[in-house]
């Protein structure tokens, strides 16, 4: 008999996104009349820049000839990819990473959900609340839980990210081996310094740790005393793999590119405490699961680094942080608490009370604006909803006028 995984069962009813979608949809269903404005999931709406077109193109075109046809490229993506987003991500800010230590995929998402592949069943895990559901859903999905009481899976270190402690998990009491990080954050839109970020490596180290770093929305911080990268900081190349993606920098949500870092000088532990090269794994699990990204789309993401690409990558940034700054201002002006929005697309205000499913309800039935609640993202994420700057300026500045009007 076929049975099931029944770590599934322990799984909420649907992927919070999945499950917004859903309710967007009959919304617009029973009120046709209706012009919903999206600020929930953080999707672009920008059209890719046009440096970034022509390398589409230019892969396109090669596809075209059979001289210059490509079939199967490298699983671990093309060394030009590679060797540019060393150079430009990592080798220009002082972090010491070689291109043969970045694995081109189809999105941050993936990886940090596969991620934890590579791990043992029992090992003790750290994850912020709030947080992006990937990390925690995917460990679910592989037994790494118990079940799910009172707003949080059994087994799990969970890291309140309160007003109180200014939205940073704080480091665990009690040893763990697994921690999952994201800066800037993913809801709340917070940012950590250097020094809070060597606060995590040096913990790492001690306790033989890893780390997990979703740096996803590094192209959003603007204060250049942040860092971008967690190989900003010593030591963290031997306890720490981070993941990046062209989504939000590139616009790539549709197209599907990111990568993730694993530096050689990372390893895990076998069973009987020798060193595994965590390099070596996540190869071999890249390379049995994973046959590329597309060529067209590799030479867009190249063209990011190009000097016109660079330049257009940032406009396009600062497009949707000038959003941001009128749903920041949008928000002191009704007087609600926030965070976020600055270096960073995600605002997460405090709902003065409410209860955050209400009011995501409360804004699409009387505003026909979609934000994503709080508590989808748990426990903590309760009386909190999530703005996205992800939108036309024209959009976002008629959603906002519209929740004033909702609110008054
Ligand atoms: C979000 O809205 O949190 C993200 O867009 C989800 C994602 O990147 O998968």
């Amino acid at each position: 008999m076929i049975r099931a995984n029944e770590n599934f069962n322990k799984l909420q009813a649907s992927y919070l996104f999945s499950d917004i979608a859903k309710r967007v949809q009959i919304f617009q269903d029973t009120h046709p009349e209706m012009e919903v404005i999206r600020l929930g999931i953080g999707d672009v709406t920008r059209g890719l820049s046009p440096a970034i077109v022509d390398g589409f193109r230019q892969g396109v075109e090669e596809m075209a000839q059979d001289a210059t046809f490509r079939g199967y490229g490298p699983e671990q993506g093309y060394p030009f990819l590679r060797e540019a987003i060393a150079a430009n991500d990592f080798q220009s800010r002082g972090a010491d990473i070689a291109a043969d230590e970045i694995f081109v995929s189809d999105g941050a998402k993936c990886d940090s959900g596969n991620f934890q592949e590579l791990f043992a069943k029992d090992i003790k895990i750290a994850i912020p609340d709030p947080v992006y559901p990937v990390y925690l859903d995917t460990n679910v999905m592989a037994g790494r839980t118990g079940n799910y009481e009172n707003g949080r899976y059994q087994g799990i270190v969970y890291m309140d990210c309160l007003k109180e402690n200014g939205f940073m998990p704080k480091l665990p009491k009690t040893p763990v081996d697994l921690i999952y990080l994201c800066f800037p954050n993913n809801p709340t839109g917070a940012t950590a310094t250097k020094d809070v970020l060597s606060a995590w490596v040096d913990y790492a180290r001690e306790n033989n740790a890893l780390i997990l770093f979703d740096a996803a929305y590094e192209a959003f911080i603007r204060d250049d005393r942040l860092p971008r990268s967690i190989y900003e900081i010593k030591g963290a190349k031997e306890v720490a793999v981070e993941f990046r993606s062209f989504s939000k920098t590139a616009g790539f949500t549709g197209t599907r590119c990111g990568f993730t870092v694993v530096p050689r000088a990372c390893n895990v532990y076998a069973a009987d405490g020798s060193k595994i090269s965590l390099h070596g794994l996540w190869n071999r699990r890249h390379t049995t699961k994973f046959n590329g990204v597309s060529y067209p789309v590799q030479k867009a993401a190249e063209a990011v680094y190009s000097e016109a690409g660079k330049v257009q990558v940032k406009e396009y940034i600062d497009g949707y942080l000038a959003n941001a700054k009128v749903i920041r201002q949008t928000m002191t002006d009704l007087g609600f608490d926030y965070v976020g929005g600055e270096n960073s697309p995600y605002i997460w205000i405090h709902g003065g009370g409410r209860d955050s499913w209400d009011f995501f309800d409360l804004l699409l039935n009387k505003a026909g604006v979609v934000c994503t609640p709080g508590g989808g993202f748990g426990r903590c994420g309760n009386a909190y909803i999530r703005i996205s700057a992800f939108n036309s300026l024209e959009n976002v500045t008629k959603a906002m006028e519209r929740v004033k009007d909702a609110l008054k």
